[in-house]
C-alpha cells in the first residue's frame, strides 16, 4: 500500500499507526484535579525521550476538538503526574481505568487498584505497579488535537526485586511489562526475549 495521510479519516490513520507502531509501553498516569480528587488513565502513546535530565512523554488526545481529557487538564492545572508503569498483575485492571467515568471519579477505585502518598508530587501513585515515577511538566505541546504532555522525573519508586540495586541491570524475567498492539484490547507479552552482541566487540 502507498498512502497519502491527506486522502485518509483521522480513524483510519489512527488504525495505521496503532497497528504498526507497536508493541508500545503503557503509562497508567495518575493526576489529581484542583480540588484533590485523584484521576488515572492509561497511555500508550508514551515513551521515554531522554536520561539526562530524564524525559518521559505521552499523548492524550482531545475528548472533542479543544476539550482536553481529563488527564491533560489537570496536568496544564496542577503541573504534575505520575507515570505508573504496567506488567501482568495489572493489565485488567490497568485496562479497566480507561472507562470514560466522569470527572471527579477516581478510577483507581473502580478498577481494584489502590493508591499510596507520593514522594514529592501531590498526585498519588499507584500501590500494584512495578515502577512509578513522579513527575513535574515540563510543557504540553499542542499539535491539532493531539496534546504531548512532557514531563521530567522527580523521583523514582520500583518494586524490590526487578532490578539488580548494583548494576541496575534487570533481574532475568522478573520484570513483566505488557505491550500495547494496535487499539482496543489487543496487547502482548514481553517474556520472549532475546539478545544480540554488539557489532564490533
Ligand atoms: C492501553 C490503553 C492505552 C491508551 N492510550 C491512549 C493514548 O495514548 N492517548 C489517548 O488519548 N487515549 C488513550 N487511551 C484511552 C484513554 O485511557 C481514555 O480515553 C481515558 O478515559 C482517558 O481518561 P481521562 O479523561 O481521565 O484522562 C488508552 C486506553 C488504553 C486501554
Amino acid at each position: 500500500m502507498q498512502l497519502d495521510p491527506q486522502d485518509l479519516k483521522s480513524i483510519e490513520i489512527y488504525k495505521i499507526l496503532t497497528a504498526l507502531v507497536s508493541p508500545r509501553p503503557i503509562a497508567l498516569v495518575t493526576t489529581v484535579d484542583r480540588q484533590g480528587r485523584i484521576n488515572a488513565a492509561p497511555f500508550s502513546f508514551f515513551n521515554a525521550f531522554g536520561a539526562n535530565p530524564p524525559v518521559l512523554a505521552f499523548a492524550p488526545g482531545d475528548k472533542e476538538p479543544g476539550v482536553p481529557k481529563d488527564t491533560a487538564r489537570n496536568i496544564r492545572e496542577t503541573g504534575q503526574f505520575v507515570v505508573n508503569l504496567v506488567d501482568e498483575d495489572i493489565a485488567q485492571a490497568m485496562h479497566d481505568t480507561s472507562a470514560p467515568l466522569s470527572s471527579g471519579e477516581n478510577e483507581l477505585l473502580f478498577a481494584g487498584l489502590s493508591s499510596v502518598p507520593s514522594h514529592l508530587v501531590k498526585p498519588p501513585r499507584v500501590s500494584e505497579s512495578p515502577a512509578s515515577f513522579e513527575c513535574d511538566s515540563w510543557g504540553i505541546l499542542e499539535i491539532g488535537f493531539n496534546r504531548i504532555v512532557i514531563g521530567v522525573v522527580k523521583y523514582m519508586h520500583i518494586r524490590d526485586g526487578l532490578l539488580d540495586a548494583q548494576t541496575f541491570r534487570m533481574l532475568d524475567n522478573e520484570y513483566k511489562p505488557i505491550g500495547r498492539m494496535q487499539g482496543p484490547g489487543v496487547y502482548c507479552h514481553s517474556t520472549e526475549r532475546f539478545d544480540l552482541d554488539i557489532t564490533g566487540k
